[in-house]
């Protein structure tokens, strides 16, 4: 989605942002754009296509101003073009403006602007702003951008520079991500931290609705009443090199690399002398007692985690799960009471849908518990309790790290639920726990065994469409395999539950078709070879991963086996998970795709 930048400082703005901005490439976009004021003109310059075609225009035309703000843009409102990209300047060039999010009523405000005699260069929502601010300027651009904010309808991110205030810049957000970082006689504003973490570990993370002054020296917040607000500094207490490559080609590869660590960073300090200690979830017995339903909400990967959390939290809590997605869930008008806990997932914290459905959840008198990685961020705030995953920054589109240790935190969760439930023992949480703890080292072993994944990918790249099946936790492992398959290799992928192979897609199973079987859960390997023989009997060409106690008998069936350390059925999925991972990376890179910014796709999906 949108990347912001925004510099004010003794630096020209155009380096700061343009590095800025290369930090914030991996959330996806179509256009670049930056503008600075350079002794009170706003000069703007900005282009469709990657960061690098901006630079070059950059080259052509030296911008020197050290106050300035800049824009990844990922179209919402008319195609990637020139004209549509940020930043948006206003009729009479004195307000220009950057935007993350969607202005929801402004088709209302563009035929009231255009009956003031304002006219629009572009088709996106955003250049409503810059008019809009222009027409409420009255010597206080500050003043102008609150009657704005309240005036607009829908979720942004604003960084907002006036052609005559020449030593400070305003800012703005709602439902959209915005930090401030406060530096020594430079401020700055950034949609994340990776984009000047270089220059300061110290952030504010303003509220919604919340508007900022920035000046070389100071920043002022204010809430939406304009009364100063009081931040609280917020420490960055990760560094830069975790947002860089650190010597591997992709930022994905790195990020699977870094799997056995934050798998154990995520489940180490939660158990403390062989006991498991939850100390930042206060549900207590009583609280447990009384639901009769959890949700699990989140989209994407976050989702597919929650499709897993469905099935443990079921087995080892016995309390009925419903798993949705977000974009489902908020507008399903589901039903939901104080007798409910809602459980959010999300990498970002920022994901718009699960932050609207946290809050639908919220209205109905539920509880929120999240499982969130971004420290800080909406969704971690909004919520009762929050189990962080400890899986540092996750720069690559395609969630990896990520997903690990959301089903980490899962289980975490399922485990605490169910004992003090009392539907399991301490002794079955002991033994779980002694699983789970095998996970990291596992992982280590299955990336060992990378080659024979791109050998195998060097052999099958060219498919044109491709199955996962599985039961049961495979299933819900195997939608996520398909996920990651599209998302970076853009090959058709579907993913089935084994047992319903057979009410539709296996009509679509022919010679070559290749189909790829997780088989980690042992009550159901029989049922699997069943299904591998349908298929193969029609053609197929199977992949199958299970633990390597499995690998002789499943070497009869299958075409490729990859295997996972011998671990339990019920925590295998944590593992299990990164032999599709890589799968679907050396599915790309043999097809040449760009693995880390997948087409179209965002990392962080801050609209609707
Ligand atoms: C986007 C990303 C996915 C991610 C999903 C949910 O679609 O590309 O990788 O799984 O958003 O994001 P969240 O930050 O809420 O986990």
């Amino acid at each position: 989605m949108c990347g912001i930048v925004g510099y004010i400082g003794n630096k020209k703005a155009i380096p700061v942002l343009i590095n800025g901005l290369s930090k914030l490439e991996y959330r996806g976009y179509d256009s670049a754009g930056v503008s600075v004021n350079e002794n009170g003109v706003l000069k703007v310059i900005k282009c469709k296509g990657r960061l690098s075609c901006l630079e070059d225009r950059l080259e052509a035309e030296k911008l020197e101003g050290c106050m300035g703000i800049g824009h990844t843009r990922w179209a919402t409102h008319g195609e990637p073009n020139d004209v549509n990209s940020h930043p948006h300047i206003s009729q009479s060039g004195e307000i220009a403006v950057v935007h993350n999010g969607i202005i929801e009523n402004y088709m209302q405000i563009k035929e009231f602007l255009a009956g003031q005699g304002y006219t629009f260069q572009s088709e996106t929502d955003t250049e409503v702003i810059a008019h809009l601010v222009e027409y409420y300027y009255e010597g206080s651009l500050v003043d102008a951008v609150m009657k704005v904010i309240d005036e607009i309808e829908g979720s942004y991110a604003l960084g907002v520079l006036c052609r005559d205030e020449q030593d400070m810049f305003v800012c703005a957000r709602k439902d959209s991500p915005l930090i401030i970082g406060l530096g020594e006689g430079e401020n700055f504003i950034a949609s994340d931290i990776p984009a000047i973490l270089e220059y300061t570990r110290n952030i504010y993370i303003l509220e919604d609705k919340e508007v900022a002054i920035l000046k070389r020296d100071s920043v002022q917040v204010f809430n939406s009443l304009g009364a100063p607000v009081k931040k609280e500094v917020f420490k960055v207490d990760w560094n830069v090199e975790a947002a860089e490559k650190g010597g591997f080609e992709h930022f994905m590869m790195k990020e699977m690399y870094e799997e056995p660590k934050v798998v154990r960073d995520t489940i180490n300090p939660r158990i403390q002398n062989g006991e498991l200690v939850l100390d930042s979830i206060n549900i207590t017995k009583e609280d447990i007692d009384k639901l009769d339903k959890i949700y699990i909400v989140a989209c994407g990967t976050a989702y597919h985690a929650g499709v897993i959390g469905k099935y443990i939290i079921e087995r080892l809590c016995r309390i009925p799960v419903e798993v949705d997605v977000a974009s489902e869930f908020r507008y399903r008008d589901p039903l939901i009471s104080e007798r409910n806990m809602t459980i959010i997932i999300s990498q970002s914290g920022e994901t718009l849908d699960t932050l609207f459905a946290l809050r639908e959840a919220r209205k109905g008198g539920s509880r929120i518990l999240s499982i969130v990685n971004v420290v800080g961020s909406s969704i971690a705030r909004d919520s009762d309790d929050v189990l962080y995953t400890w899986a540092g920054p996750e720069i690559a589109v395609a969630s990896t790290k990520a997903y690990n240790t959301q089903l980490a935190a899962l289980y975490l969760v399922a485990l605490d639920l169910g004992l003090k439930k009392g539907t399991i023992t301490k002794e079955q949480v002991n033994s779980i726990l002694d699983e789970i703890k095998k996970i990291p080292s596992g992982i280590e072993e299955i990336l060992k065994y990378k080659d024979g994944i791109q050998k195998f990918a060097h052999a099958h790249f060219n498919s044109k469409s491709i199955f996962f099946i599985g039961r049961s936790l495979d299933y819900a492992l195997s939608m996520e395999g398909s996920l990651k398959l599209k998302e970076i290799s853009y090959i058709h992928s579907e993913a089935y539950a084994g047992g319903e192979l057979k009410h539709g897609t296996i009509a679509l199973i022919e010679k070559g078709t290749l189909v790829v079987c997780p088989m980690t859960q042992d009550c159901l390997f029989e049922k699997m070879v069943s299904n591998i023989r349908e298929v193969k009997a029609r053609g197929a060409v199977v992949l199958a991963i299970t633990q390597e106690k499995h690998r002789e008998e499943l070497e009869k069936t299958a075409d490729m086996v990859l295997t996972i350390p011998d671990v339990d059925s019920l925590v295998a999925p944590i593992s299990a998970v990164t032999p599709l991972q890589l799968f679907a990376y050396y599915m790309a890179i043999e097809r040449g795709c760009d693995v880390d910014k997948p087409r179209n796709l965002a990392k962080s999906v801050t609209v609707e």
